[in-house]
């Protein structure tokens, strides 16, 4: 909190004092953290924080806590080198920023939810909470239980399975409201509003929308100190693609990383794809839409901060994909039989969106690309069912083998 100037309006510039505000009193639109970059910029530096352990926790000075309490693990996820994929998709120089191993639930939303259940702790909240489309739910009840604190998760009743239980196994109170995520989300907000709750994305999410930098704070520093020409992220609310472009400017701004700040492309599922559609037909503010994809964690019609994200593409030169169901199970299968990474529907949407992106010229050969994997795809199995083989089954003896399976081509 040493660092942090205040909380401002994005819409009308207005600004406020750091407290659990998240709307503009004036206009109603969001309210987004700042700081006190003259200040960062002298005490910061790439060894300080390359001395500190391998967490989110080790960009501080941009983070708006006094002391972290929960995340000691979460974030510097693995930015893998992609070769076979790079190959396959025909660019030069292509990443993983791998997600789909943060700790302790497997996707990017522990970094927001480390900061969010740090900052419930500091303001008092009395009850930690979400409205989520499942990843957030298994996050904020993991997070909640370390720290102790009384935990309701919202959510759309027909989420996957493994999703709910991932949740409940933290033992929330997990509440599945007949409606899909945007209804869920208007529940909240007046829940939030009558109750006096801390929701991680709706009354915390000025707080929360913070731990979403680190993976641009992460990308810029694990390619040693320098910016790739492109990244792609997925978009469902919009907090993680805006924020990833403003953990790069404040690197430039503080001085950690110089040279041009790349075009940040989004990537959406066909049938949950208001801000492609926005983009297409040039609106500022994207318009709601009715989702249907198999992509679950991305089935937000109206993003709460989808108007930012249009704002930021367009800004850095960027473009959006949108992508059929079937492209995106296209996409997790290239992904793991590339790269041994398994992803779930939201990673397929950013990869298959990449290879649009590179067909279409958008990601020339010669560039370098950094792909979000934001979700591990051992919660979703079940969509891969008819995308893999099914076991050669045999008897024990040797003879069974060299009947069925050495015929296959297996060379001694
Ligand atoms: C795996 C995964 N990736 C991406 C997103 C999209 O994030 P945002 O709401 O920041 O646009 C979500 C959000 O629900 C998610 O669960
Ligand atoms: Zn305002």
């Amino acid at each position: 909190m040493k660092f942090v100037a205040g909380l401002t309006c994005h819409l009308c510039g207005a600004t406020y004092p750091p407290k659990a505000s998240w709307v503009c009193s004036d206009c109603l639109g969001p309210l987004e953290v700042t700081y006190d970059y003259e200040a960062v910029r002298k005490v910061i530096s790439r060894e300080l924080i390359e001395s500190r352990p391998r967490s989110l926790w080790r960009y501080m000075e941009l983070l708006p806590v006094n002391e972290p309490r929960t995340g000691f693990y979460s974030g510097f996820t693995p930015l893998v080198r992609a070769t076979r994929l790079a190959e396959a998709l025909g660019v030069a120089e292509l990443y993983i920023k791998d997600d789909s191993v943060n700790h302790p639930t497997f996707s990017y939303k522990d970094r927001v939810v480390s900061v969010a259940a740090t900052k419930a702790v500091e303001l008092g909240f009395p009850v930690f909470g979400c409205a989520s489309t499942g990843n957030l739910a298994g996050s904020v009840a993991a997070h909640a239980a370390r720290l102790g604190l009384q935990c309701y998760v919202f959510i759309p009743h027909n989420l996957e399975p493994a999703k709910i239980l991932g949740a409940a196994i933290y033992r929330p109170h997990v509440v599945a409201v007949e409606g899909n995520y945007d209804d869920v989300n208007r529940l909240c907000t007046q829940i939030a509003d009558r109750y006096g709750w801390g929701f991680a994305n709706i009354n915390l999410r000025s707080y929360y929308a913070e731990g979403a930098k680190t993976m641009g704070f992460e990308i810029a520093e694990q390619l040693g100190w320098r910016y790739p020409d492109h990244i792609v992220s997925p978009v469902a609310g919009g907090t993680l693609l805006p924020r990833i472009f403003k953990g790069l400017r404040e690197f430039s701004e503080v001085g950690l990383v110089e040279g041009p700040l790349p075009r940040i492309h989004a990537a959406q599922p066909e049938g949950s794809a208001p801000v492609i559609r926005a983009l297409e037909a040039g609106l500022e503010f994207p318009d709601p839409v009715k989702p249907d994809t198999i992509a679950k964690s991305l089935a937000i019609g109206n993003p709460a901060d989808g108007f930012q994200v249009v704002k930021v593409v367009k800004e850095t030169g960027g473009s959006g994909a949108m992508v059929s169901d079937d492209e995106i199970l296209d996409a997790i299968g290239l992904l793991a039989c590339t790269e041994g990474i398994f992803t779930e529907p939201a990673g397929g949407t950013t990869l298959a969106a990449t290879r649009a992106l590179v067909r279409r010229g958008v990601i020339k050969s010669n560039e370098s690309v950094v792909v979000c994997i934001t979700g591990n795809g051992y919660k979703t199995a079940e969509v891969m069912a008819d995308r893999v083989e099914q076991p050669v089954r045999i008897g024990r003896a040797l003879s069974d083998f060299e009947r069925v399976v050495a015929p296959q081509g297996v060379t001694a």
